[in-house]
């Protein structure tokens, strides 16, 4: 049997995208197929953590060995990943949409034929990340962020994880031309600090490599 050493701690993973109505049959949402995030919660599982798996619409398999808990909105996944607390260790790996439809319809909303479309109010959606690094007694003792940037990767990914409070943050080049988003592979640049130095700059690597990356560097961390 492979060794286990993350048994007795517990995860939770967000992963795949959130859905914010507008309509009965409209949403809003960000990209992402929940490849990354799933891969990190089988990971985590093979390591011998406790893992729950809060997780937006995707056409993946449920990862095994983890429990999985389905959900569309951001509001609806902060209320899971609540529900899911304590744990030890908690990473973030969902595109969660920044905004929701104020008043979403009750019914299909229509065309009127003016060309413009009708008063569309949006709403800031609650910070999942931010939410949970906020110091506190269930605050998990390792909380790990993504950052999906397009330019200055680092800088901006440095940036954020001190605005969440967050203890790590892996930051992805989602430029369109990368295939980051949906695709198999991912290149990481992890954050661990205020001090570029200790950035640490992982190879381009398939989203199983990255997975199992950042599982051996938790087992480091822990150890
Ligand atoms: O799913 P894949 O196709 O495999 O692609 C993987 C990925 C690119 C989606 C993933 O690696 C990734 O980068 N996920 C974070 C995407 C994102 O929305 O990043 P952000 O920079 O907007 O958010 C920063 C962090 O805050 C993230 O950890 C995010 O989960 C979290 N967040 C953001 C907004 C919000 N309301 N709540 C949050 O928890």
């Amino acid at each position: 049997d492979a060794p286990k050493p993350l048994l007795g701690k517990k995860a939770i993973v967000t992963s795949g995208p959130t859905l914010e109505p507008i309509d009965p049959v409209r949403y809003i949402a960000n990209r992402s197929s929940g490849k990354q995030g799933h891969a990190i919660a089988e990971s985590l599982a093979q390591a011998g953590a406790d893992v729950t798996l809060v997780s937006g619409p995707v056409s993946l398999p449920d990862p095994v060995g983890v429990t999985v808990v389905r959900i569309e909105t951001a509001r609806e996944m902060l209320a899971a990943v609540t529900n899911a607390l304590p744990a030890d260790i908690a990473v973030f790996a969902a595109a969660v949409a920044d905004w929701r439809a104020a008043d979403a319809a009750d019914q299909k909303m229509k065309k009127d034929g003016s060309g413009v479309i009708a008063d569309l109010k949006l709403l800031e959606n609650p910070d999942i990340l931010a939410t949970i690094s906020a110091p506190g007694p269930t605050r998990p003792a390792l909380v790990i962020g993504f950052a999906a940037e397009t330019q200055n990767v680092a800088e901006h990914a440095r940036a954020k994880r001190t605005r969440k409070g967050c203890d790590w943050i892996l930051a992805n080049d989602v430029a369109p031309d990368t295939g980051t988003f949906g695709g198999d592979q991912n290149e990481i640049c992890l954050i661990t600090g205020d001090d570029e130095k200790t950035d640490e700059r992982w190879p381009r690597q398939s989203k199983t490599g990255v997975a199992r990356t950042l599982t051996a560097r938790i087992i480091d961390h822990f150890a």
